[in-house]
């Protein structure tokens, strides 16, 4: 079993997956939850000085009907409609929740007490203005907090460092700034700046948007915000999140906490081959339950064991060291070859080829239609080799 454990600002954690800040950690049963349900390490949601507004509704999953598929069934003569839920989403997630609804008070009072008994490293989500940190922070001082984080979801740009000497003028604590992706050009630098002002990690990234969803045939948005206006999250931010954790990655010399878009141990891995040291998991274990978070470190063990990997330094920022210096752009040349064995007839490639080069034709002994390639329409745009759900293609250069 590939060895899980990893260390930032010397805090140790036994997996590197724990939950970002949202419902899965709204208050100190739910955190309970996450830790039975295998997280690595805890944050909590965002806490400020007021709780949080927040709109009805706020939450939606932004194609129902492929988390919950019903079908047709005969049981005993009788026709029935069974209803099949799938715990992993693939279309994204819509939400407009801002920040903790619990009070202050209750944090201080309640929850954080309720917490004394956590065996995993504890991190306490912030937000927002130095003035907000200068009531908040003083109050956290009591308990045995392993980091701080805090939010700049509902900040102007620029004011990162006056947040930071701010919270380390109060308490001598790590601190990790979670950047959102409102500017993705601004990621990197800000990302600089907190470094430079003593940050300890960079959490990237925080829900992207503000997006727009709504039904068209009552015309009302599935938001309960002005203008339903939310924040996406989900598989569809995993390439926006991956992105920005190879920038900041390669860019700055601390550790970077990758978040966005993951749902399995694959995805987790690709975080951490971008750069990334630990990762934050919230859609998933919304939909999924907090299991969601022993499954995927574990699904993270068994894909090192399975690549020959014995540790997770020897995966992070792989992609950095193999790729950072870029690649040479390819403009012409190369074809769609066929794994004859492996392409189970079904046309998929031949539908999408938008240069026509695919036509299925029958070949001798074989039952199902083959896709042929014409070497003179193929443009190598490598679309059919990624739709295959069988790997029976491949680019030839
Ligand atoms: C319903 C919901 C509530 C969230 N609340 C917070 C929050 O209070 N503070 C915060 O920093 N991020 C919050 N986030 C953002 C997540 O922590 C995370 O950065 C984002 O959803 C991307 O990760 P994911 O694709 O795994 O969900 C929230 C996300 C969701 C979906």
């Amino acid at each position: 079993m590939a060895n899980l454990k990893v260390e930032i600002a010397g805090i140790e954690f036994k997996n590197p997956v724990l939950p970002a800040a949202g419902p899965p950690v709204r208050d100190a049963k739910a955190i309970k939850d996450c830790e039975e349900g295998g997280a690595g390490g805890i944050v909590t949601k965002t806490i400020s000085t007021k709780a949080a507004p927040v709109p009805r509704p706020n939450m939606a999953v932004l194609n129902r009907a492929r988390i919950v598929q019903m079908y047709n069934t005969v049981k005993n003569g009788k026709e029935q409609t069974l209803v099949k839920t799938a715990y992993r989403m693939d279309q994204g997630f819509i939400n407009t929740e801002l920040w903790t609804e619990l009070p202050l008070e209750q944090w201080i009072e309640k929850e954080l007490p309720s917490l004394n008994d956590l065996t995993v490293p504890l991190i306490v989500s912030v937000g927002y203005t130095p003035d907000d940190m200068k009531k908040i922070i003083p109050l956290l001082k009591e308990f045995d907090i392993d980091a701080i984080e805090f939010s700049t979801h509902y900040i102007e740009p620029g004011i990162i460092t006056d947040i930071i000497k701010t919270i380390k003028s109060i308490m001598d604590v790590p601190v990790f700034p979670k950047l959102s992706p409102h500017h993705t050009d601004l990621l990197v630098s800000q990302a600089k700046e907190a470094e430079k002002a003593g940050a300890d990690a960079i959490v990237a990234i925080n829900s992207f948007g503000p997006t727009l969803h709504f039904d068209i045939y009552t015309r009302k948005p599935y938001m309960g915000s002005e203008f339903g206006f939310g924040w996406m999250s989900g598989p569809p931010i995993k390439p926006l999140a991956v992105r920005a954790v190879f920038d900041i990655a390669r860019n700055v010399n601390i550790p970077v906490i990758g978040v966005g878009g993951i749902s399995t141990g694959k995805d987790a891995i690709e975080h951490i081959m971008a750069g990334a040291t630990i990762v934050g998991v919230c859609t998933q274990a919304i939909i999924e339950g907090k299991k969601a978070f022993g499954r995927i470190a574990r699904e993270i063990s068994e894909e090192l064991d399975k690549m020959g990997f014995s540790s997770l330094e020897e995966i992070r920022g792989l992609y950095i060291k193999e790729m950072g210096a870029g690649q040479k752009v390819r403009i012409e040349g190369g074809i769609a070859r066929l794994v004859e064995d492996k392409c189970t007839g079904c046309k998929l490639c031949e539908r999408v080829c938008q240069y026509e080069a695919i036509t299925m034709v029958k070949k001798e002994g074989i039952r199902h239609l083959l896709p042929e390639i014409n070497g003179e329409k193929c443009a190598a745009c490598g679309l059919c080799v990624s739709i295959c759900p069988t790997d029976a293609l491949y680019l030839e250069f």
